[in-house]
Order: structure tokens, then C-alpha cells, then sequence
């Protein structure tokens, strides 16, 4: 079942939202050469605490960190090492969940650090782009799907692969509800959208091969090609004027 919020559930999570879309701008000065991605997480564990932000990460299924950081090849799930350094010219995508008051938000932004190449640039936009176009599809009455389709849409016309193993999702109390949102689909199918739903929209793509494996450490996700990989999410709330992205500024 896809829960409908309240009007006060949907202002905690508000509050989530905004306090993430903060932390991410304050992150962009940082992701520079020389950065370990431990040395990051800690920033952001110590950025929730101080807003009072409880981590939906930390504790999830034995994952101990607040962010994941994943670079390059890596898609999603990167667990911060004090062993991995940012370099100049890396593509470096951070993931945060958190709570305010027990109500999520989650979002993940792209950072290019210093110089990137025109690869790095075009994958990050056009995962950007998929991201908004999915973003326009969330109005009450149009269907799940119109999401997944817009999203994949955007991404094959660029040349780049969908993923197929990872998912967006409903988010509320809990960071993963119903419904799943793949990042591929049929248009005019799927559950009808209803004002007071929370998606979380998250486009998974890479620069060949759409397929992913999971690491040794059971965590991090990387193309199977060794291809470049991106993904951006936002949480965006149905409302009876259209889709209100609350991770953004
Ligand atoms: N924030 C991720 C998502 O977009 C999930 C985090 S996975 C965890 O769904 F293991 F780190 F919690
Ligand atoms: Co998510």
C-alpha cells in the first residue's frame, strides 16, 4: 500500500529535506583532491547531529556510516574509507537518509572534482535531466510508470544504460515504503498518483553496460564494465499544485 501523508507529516519531513538540501551545498567546497571519504562521512554525521538529523544509514542492515560515497565505476553504496582519497577528475556521488522527528528525506547529488572530463560532464547532466524530467511526470492522477518512462527516456536518448538492479521507492516514517520506482517503464501504467504520496526518485545510469555487481565488502555497487557510473535522487511530495521537490533549496 502507498500511504498518504498528512499535512503535519509532510512538514517534518519538510524539515528533513531542507536540512539535506543545506548540508549538500556545504558539501560542494569539500569534495576536493585529497578529501578521504571517511574524513567526509564524519563531516556529515556531525552535520545531522548538529541539526539533530538521525541517519537512516547508520544501523541499516549492519551499514555503519551516515552517507555512502561512491566514485567513478562505483554507482551506489560506496562505504567511506579512510583508505580512499578524492582525486582531480573523479566523479564522486554522495547519499544521504535521514530523519527529523522520525520523517525522512533522502537525496544523493553528483560532485565533479576540480577538472573532469566532457564524459564525466555529459553522464552528470543527463542524469540531472533524467531526474527532473521524472520529477515533472509526479502530478496526482498520472501514473507511476510515467516516471519510470521519462527517466529512461532521457537517459537511452543520450546513449547511456538505465539500471536495472536498483530502484527508487516511497519514503515517509520509513526510508524505503512502497511504492518502487524503477528507473524504466511503461508509460500510462502503474499505480495512479494521489496528492499527499512521498517518492523518492533516484536515476541510476551509466556510461555502457547497465549492469552492476556488488562488491566483496556487501555493499559497494559497480559497473560490471568498469564504466563510468552516476545517480542523483531527490524526495519529491505530490501536492495538489504539482510535484514539491523538498530536498532542493
Ligand atoms: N539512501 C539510499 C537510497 O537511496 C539507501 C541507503 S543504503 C544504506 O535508498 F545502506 F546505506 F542505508
Ligand atoms: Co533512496
Amino acid at each position: 500500500m502507498i500511504t498518504i501523508k498528512s499535512k503535519h507529516e509532510l512538514s517534518l519531513m519538510k524539515c528533513a529535506g531542507a536540512h539535506l538540501a543545506e548540508i549538500f551545498c556545504n558539501l560542494s567546497s569539500m569534495v576536493t583532491p585529497g578529501a578521504t571519504t571517511l574524513a567526509l562521512d564524519k563531516w556529515i554525521e556531525a552535520e545531522l547531529k548538529k541539526r539533530q538529523l538521525i541517519s537512516q544509514s547508520k544501523g541499516y542492515r549492519g551499514y555503519r556510516h551516515a552517507s555512502c560515497i561512491s566514485i567513478n565505476h562505483e554507482l551506489v553504496h560506496g562505504i567511506p574509507s579512510a583508505h580512499v582519497t578524492v582525486r582531480e577528475g573523479d566523479l564522486v556521488k554522495i547519499d544521504i537518509c535521514a530523519a527529523w522527528k522520525n520523517y525522512c528525506a533522502d537525496s544523493a547529488r553528483c560532485f565533479a572534482v576540480g577538472v573532469v572530463s566532457s564524459d564525466v560532464r555529459k553522464l552528470m547532466e543527463t542524469a540531472t535531466n533524467a531526474l527532473n524530467s521524472g520529477i515533472e511526470k509526479t502530478y496526482a492522477g498520472k501514473r507511476l510508470f510515467d516516471i519510470s518512462a521519462a527517466v529512461q527516456t532521457e537517459v537511452e536518448r543520450a546513449g547511456f544504460g538505465v539500471v536495472r538492479d536498483f530502484c527508487g521507492h516511497g519514503i515517509g516514517k520509513h526510508m524505503h515504503e512502497e511504492p518502487e520506482i524503477p528507473n524504466y517503464g511503461h508509460a500510462g501504467t502503474g499505480p495512479e498518483l494521489r496528492v499527499g504520496m512521498a517518492l523518492a526518485i533516484e536515476p541510476m545510469i551509466t556510461q555502457g553496460d547497465y549492469r552492476i555487481a556488488v562488491a566483496s565488502d556487501g555493499w559497494t555497487a559497480s559497473t560490471i564494465d568498469g564504466s563510468l557510473a552516476a545517480h542523483v535522487e531527490d524526495t519529491v511530495i505530490v501536492t495538489e499544485n504539482g510535484p514539491e521537490v523538498i530536498t532542493r533549496l
